[in-house]
């Protein structure tokens, strides 16, 4: 199953001061998602926003139809999703490697109406989540340590898309591929060739000289 590449711009690297405005930026772009970054301090060390900016987003009138992807950088995420998810996500992701039920989180997350997805850090092998790819609408394989934005680009994380989307392959599973961190011009069209059709853009988007040049790019690959 292939589809088609959607451009996910991540917040962070938006201004936080503004965060409306800066939200409101991407459906002005005509894009579709909105990438969200929830970090608690304890699992990657930084913070962010929670589930009322959140939900105060999802009230900003441009922003009615735009698609919520919000990563859950969190060591209890848990106990979180019913928030972000009436906050009104539309995708709700969660890493791997803290210690929860993944299998009934990642039930949960759809039975309160949204997709859900697992994510892996750079170190993490895809043998991980292998058991879990029959039951999830998204996979994100993380090409930097979570955490921050504007970090480089892990090449040795291309392999891992390479194999999660062969397991899709093979099996016919429909979840969509994305990965997230150093993701721009020269590293996203390497992950578009192992089959990735989700890219998080924080800094290249944000921060490009030409958003609507970039946004296109995306388009092509
Ligand atoms: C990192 C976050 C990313 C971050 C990516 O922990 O998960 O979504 O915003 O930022 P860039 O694109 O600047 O690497
Ligand atoms: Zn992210």
């Amino acid at each position: 199953m292939s589809h088609s590449p959607i451009l996910a711009p991540s917040l962070l690297a938006g201004d936080h001061a503004a965060l409306g405005d800066s939200a409101a930026v991407v459906p002005a772009h005509g894009l579709k998602w909105l990438h969200l970054d929830i970090m608690d301090g304890h699992f990657v060390p930084n913070l962010t926003f929670g589930p009322e900016i959140v939900a105060a987003l999802r009230r900003r009138p441009e922003l009615v139809e735009t698609f919520f992807d919000t990563h859950l950088m969190l060591d209890e995420p848990h106990r979180y999703i019913e928030a972000f998810a009436n906050a009104g996500s539309n995708l709700i992701s969660v890493h791997i490697e803290p210690d929860y039920d993944h299998r009934a989180t990642l039930a949960k997350i759809r039975e309160l109406g949204c997709q859900n997805g697992i994510v892996l850090n750079p170190d993490t092998p895809t043998t991980a989540v292998q058991t879990l790819l029959p039951w999830v609408d998204l996979v994100l394989v993380m090409t930097v340590q979570p955490g921050f934005g504007g970090q480089s680009f892990r090449e040795d994380t291309l392999d891992k898309m390479a194999t999660l989307h062969r397991w899709r392959e093979e099996n016919g599973y429909g979840y969509r591929l994305e990965v997230d961190g150093g993701v721009d011009l020269t590293t996203g069209p390497k992950c578009r060739a192992q089959g990735v059709d989700t890219f998080v853009a924080g800094t290249a988007f944000f921060k490009a000289a030409d958003r609507p040049a970039f946004a296109e790019a995306v388009e092509q690959w």
